[in-house]
């Protein structure tokens, strides 16, 4: 029984492991994902200098999934490329340098570096004060990944560069992001960023539940499994369609097994873990893979090219 998958050119043992955003800011936590089963080690966003992020609190959440304002708090891109030499396991960037200029200096310093595996290029943050999510904006997201290309395209080693999306919900948009995204050497898309927006109430105290952006913030867990499924799914069928080898990553509202056999059933190469990890840290990883294997035992069967894609329609 194996678990191994591959996005792009990069082999991976499992194909489980964190999302950018909980416990991937500071060395402690990468060198904790490198010791745990986690397939990949993936940092948090990382901007030019060091940020605070928004006030607090900024995260909660309950039993159906989370709510959250962080605003990027992490240590500079700099500090995310002297951890690699902590780092034993195909080691990711999270790229998110909130202006153009600052997102290309990042990506040339990390691709000088040639210490680094890939970026995941975070094209859907919510929280920003005073911006919009950029993959939202396709004229701009145009734009934007045509200078990052310039700079990327310079380089011959392996690298691998993946895309973090928000959620879509309207059909229209598949084919029109797949055009985009099939100009540029795009080796995966991540499948989704939290839910934008989103507000959760406390009755009891009639107040929210976070404070920054008037208690606004990005929705994960279960509330937006059956969103994340959809994407995956939409984007999958779509490259299909047009025969693109670019793989789609299932995020949002993983927290058994069975979430990642549906993820994988879409059409998923392999899964983050963003709220569940947070709650129940690196002793997620094993339980889940152990899940997915039971599954997958019952079913009979060996690999994930078993059953990746094969989601059939009800009669
Ligand atoms: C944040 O730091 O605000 C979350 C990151 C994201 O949703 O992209």
């Amino acid at each position: 029984m194996s678990l191994h998958t591959n996005i792009g050119f990069q082999l991976l043992d499992t194909c489980i492991y964190n999302a950018s955003g909980p416990r991937c800011t500071s060395l402690k936590e990468l060198i904790q994902l490198d010791k745990s089963h986690s397939s990949l080690v993936l940092s948090k966003s990382s901007t030019v200098l060091p940020r605070e992020g928004n006030v607090k609190p900024r995260y909660y959440h309950n039993e159906l999934g989370s709510i959250n304002s962080m605003g990027l708090p992490n240590q500079g891109f700099q500090y995310y490329i002297d951890s690699a030499n902590a780092i034993s396991k195909p080691y990711l960037i999270s790229v998110n340098g909130l202006t153009l200029e600052d997102t290309k200096l990042i990506i040339t310093k990390i691709l000088q570096s040639n210490k680094i595996n890939g970026i995941e290029i975070n094209l859907s943050c919510p929280n920003i004060i005073g911006k919009g999510q950029l993959a939202y904006d396709l004229v701009e997201m145009e734009r934007y990944l045509s200078e990052i290309f310039i700079i990327i395209n310079q380089y011959s080693f392996p690298f691998l560069v993946g895309l973090k999306l928000p959620p879509y919900f309207d059909l229209h948009w598949y084919p029109q992001i797949t055009n985009i995204i099939k100009k540029f050497n795009v080796h995966y898309i991540t499948c989704i960023n939290s839910i934008g927006n989103g507000l959760l109430v406390d009755s009891e105290t009639e107040s929210t539940v976070i404070k920054p952006k008037g208690g606004m913030g990005g929705i994960g867990g279960q509330y937006i499994k059956p969103i994340g499924l959809s994407n995956v799914r939409n984007f999958y069928l779509e490259f299909q369609k047009q025969n693109l080898k670019i793989d789609v990553i299932g995020c949002g509202g993983i927290e058994s097994g069975e979430d990642i056999f549906e993820y994988i059933l879409c059409g998923a190469s392999a899964v983050q873990i963003g709220t569940q990890f947070y709650r129940e840290g690196i002793k997620c990883f094993p339980r889940l893979q152990q899940e997915l294997k039971d599954i997958m035992s019952k079913k009979g069967y060996r690999c994930l090219d078993d059953f990746k894609g094969k989601l059939q329609i009800i009669n």
